[in-house]
């Protein structure tokens, strides 16, 4: 399986930065990963015209949960794909904590942005608290349960979930890399449930959290670890592409 590496900018670079980071990294990247670039909603022409016949791909950061409609202020995944969005990160923990996106708003995008052919990226992981009360398992299985119930991937839909406990987000605490592929391992199992065994064959499971340049092999190494999520290690173009290399 061929890894896979997001590059989640969040709303750290304005559109100039972003199309110029995009640039800085068009043919400059070490062969081998598939890198998904994810800037603003409003970088994303920009940077689409840069990625446009690379190898790099694009992502957004959020979708509607609904193709069209009277939703002032959202985001259609079916205008994502005309953009020239291949994949979407979906209900990542800054969102479920400061914008209110509970299991269900999630379960729905997820099937938005499916329907519209968007690969989804479903972010799960468990808080501090949860982790210190021993709830990890549990708060993967909720998570993972709502979103995917009932579903089935046809023709070449395709998903992949991150792992993003979220007491290493933004933090310099990553997780353990055996930790992670524990947990890995248990989504995989529960996803092959949702979704079947042929569909969960195509999954990426990636681990998100703290990632950088030094650590990224220790998480590829570990099984059910098919790529990764990375926050402030993909903002800039040099430690992007130094953390593309570590691979
Ligand atoms: P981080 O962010 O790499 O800065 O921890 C990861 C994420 O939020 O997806």
């Amino acid at each position: 399986m061929i890894p896979l590496v997001i590059a989640n900018w969040k709303m750290q670079l304005d559109d100039v930065s972003a199309v110029d980071t995009a640039r800085r990294l068009v043919d400059t990247l070490p062969e081998g990963p598939e890198v998904v670039l994810c800037p603003s909603f409003t970088a994303l022409v920009g940077v689409a015209n840069v990625v446009r016949d690379s190898k790099i791909f694009l992502g957004a950061q959020d979708c509607a949960a609904t193709k069209r409609g009277a939703y002032t202020g959202e985001v259609s995944p079916d205008d994502l794909i005309a953009l020239g969005c291949q994949y979407v990160i979906i209900g990542h923990s800054e969102r479920r904590q400061h914008c209110g996106e509970t299991d269900a708003m999630i379960a729905q995008k997820v099937r938005a942005a499916l329907s519209s052919g968007l690969r989804p990226i479903l972010c799960v992981g468990e808080t501090a608290d949860e982790k210190r009360m021993g709830q990890r398992e549990a708060v993967i299985d909720r998570q993972l349960r709502s979103a995917l119930h009932g579903l089935s991937l046809v023709g070449s839909q395709q998903l992949a979930i991150a792992y993003e406990p979220v007491w290493a987000i933004g933090t310099q605490h990553a997780a353990k890399p055996e930790d992670a592929a524990q947990a890995h391992a248990y989504i995989v199992e529960i996803v092959r449930e949702c979704v079947g065994t042929s569909s969960a064959q195509q999954l990426h499971v990636l681990y998100g959290g703290s990632v950088d340049p030094k650590n990224v092999r220790s998480f590829i190494d570990q099984p059910h670890v098919h790529g990764v999520l990375v926050g402030t290690a993909s903002q800039t173009a040099t430690r992007l592409r130094t953390l593309v290399a570590a691979i």
